[in-house]
């Protein structure tokens, strides 16, 4: 991999090529597994999230009726755009397939790599972030929202596993070189303390799933990493199933336990070699392996604080700008509609937009628009509709010419002022105790 072919979770590209992310960074499509889900969200249906990285665990703990985590965090550096809006609206929708929501602001993030001051992104993350979770749905008393600087366990775990990279990987994996400062070094440690503290010391293992844009890919690598690296007991795939390895040869009692467990839940076709530290079960599913991953850590957790399961995530494309922009920015306010843009500044915004249409009406009639590199278009396939077969006919219309730019940014625009007064009259209704009750500042 050169370096160019780093995915870099700090630049403002966007990663166009969605099938080459998936070659060539061993990231998994979704579409295979979108069906398995219980009333999929559109953010499914229509390949907006497009990859994931192990959500056959999730799958496995939704059907087995298990609880589940989402994590994920913003960067409080400015206000909600309806890209961040998005990974709300998949928090909400795993909320009401039972999951707990764990929400961190990345105030130490900010800092390191953009210098924003903390009493700033304090203020920013629960007058911005806070307000318009609850406002897009999320539900109170599942829902936590927790501040980088502010968590002992997250900079606890940041330091433990600190001592489990060296600098030739990080550097390879972020670039980074002598002129990083080492705050920033510590950024990918910090979001890794993120993700794994969940199943850590103030709560228990389980399956997580952290829903991202594919920048953060090479975080979700490292996190899944760390996890392989400070288990005693790692499960993962072969050829004919699934096998358990023992990474301590003085802990062979703990393989002994997980044969026994084994066969006490039914599986007998077993390769078992204890004094190689393997077991192998044989034609073990997708479910089989969730449930031999939650069996291994069970039987490991009272000796290893760190053993639990492996996150996953689901990688979503971004948001173009509306300014032709790669992403929508929230340091670019005419990239993107803000949840708290005024109404009419809002449709403004919409009607200036860059789309994928003809330069002249008479062209679109003829030859028809692309709706694949319009933003308008895209503001309707995230946001603005529900309904598959209005879209469909949007696409329609805007391919073979039937519909003209102008028309389509009106309609955008006032169904936008419809779901902007709504939200706007939620994020006003949202009432300071409740605030006070999903922040937890420790
Ligand atoms: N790095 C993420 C961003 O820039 C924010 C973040 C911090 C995060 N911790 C996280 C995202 C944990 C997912 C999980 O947007
Ligand atoms: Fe975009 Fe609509 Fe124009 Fe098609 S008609 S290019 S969807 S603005």
């Amino acid at each position: 991999m050169n370096k160019n072919e780093r995915i870099d979770p700090w630049g403002s590209g966007i990663y166009e090529n969605y099938e080459r992310l998936i070659k060539e960074f061993g990231i998994s499509p979704m579409e295979e597994l979108v069906d398995m889900l219980p009333r999929p969200h559109r953010l499914f249906t229509r390949g907006i999230i497009f990859g994931h990285r192990g959500f056959e665990t999730i799958l496995s703990a939704i059907r087995r009726g298990d609880g589940f985590v989402v994590l994920t965090g913003f960067s409080p550096s400015g206000n909600v755009h309806f890209g961040h809006k998005m990974t709300f609206d998949q928090i909400a929708y795993y909320q009401s397939l039972g999951a707990d929501a764990i929400i961190t602001i990345a105030d130490l993030e900010a800092l390191a790599a953009r210098g924003l001051r903390l009493d700033k992104g304090y203020e920013i993350g629960v007058k911005e972030y806070v307000r318009a979770a609850l406002a897009l749905g999320l539900k109170p008393d599942r829902t936590e929202f927790y501040f980088q600087s502010k968590r002992k366990d997250v900079l606890d775990m940041a330091i433990y596993y600190a001592t489990k990279v060296k600098w030739g990987e990080m550097s390879s994996i972020y670039g980074f070189n002598e002129s990083t400062s080492i705050g920033h070094v510590m950024v990918p440690l910090i979001q890794a303390g993120d993700i794994l503290h969940v199943q850590w010391r103030r709560y228990y293992p389980r399956a997580t799933i952290v829903p991202v844009g594919v920048d953060q890919d090479p975080h979700i690598r490292l996190s899944r990493d760390l996890v392989n690296r400070t288990r005693i007991l790692n499960v993962r795939k072969f050829e004919h199933g699934v096998m358990v390895t023992l990474s301590d040869r003085e802990l062979r009692k703990l393989l002994e336990e997980t044969e026994k467990r084994l066969r006490e839940l039914g599986y007998s076709d077993l390769e078992v070699n204890i004094p190689y530290g393997v077991i192998k079960v044989f034609g073990a599913s997708e479910e089989d392996e969730y449930l031999i991953e939650k069996l291994t850590t069970e039987i490991e957790r009272p000796i290893n604080p760190f053993a639990m399961f492996k996150p996953s995530a689901t990688y979503h494309r971004l948001m173009r700008g509306l300014t032709g922009d790669k992403k929508m920015s929230s340091s670019k306010p005419e990239t993107a509609i803000f949840l708290s843009d005024d109404i009419e500044e809002a449709k403004k915004k919409v009607m200036k937009s860059v789309t994928g249409g003809r330069v002249t009406a008479e062209e679109q009639r003829k030859y028809g628009g692309n709706p694949d590199i319009c933003p308008v278009y895209e503001l309707f396939v995230y946001h603005l509709t529900e309904d598959d077969e209005e879209l469909m006919r949007i696409r329609q219309e805007c391919l073979n010419g039937e519909r003209l730019c102008g028309y389509c940014k009106r309609e955008a625009a006032e169904y936008l002022e419809r779901l902007l007064s709504d939200l706007q009259e939620k994020m006003n209704a949202v009432d300071e105790k409740t605030i006070k009750e999903v922040v937890k500042n420790d």
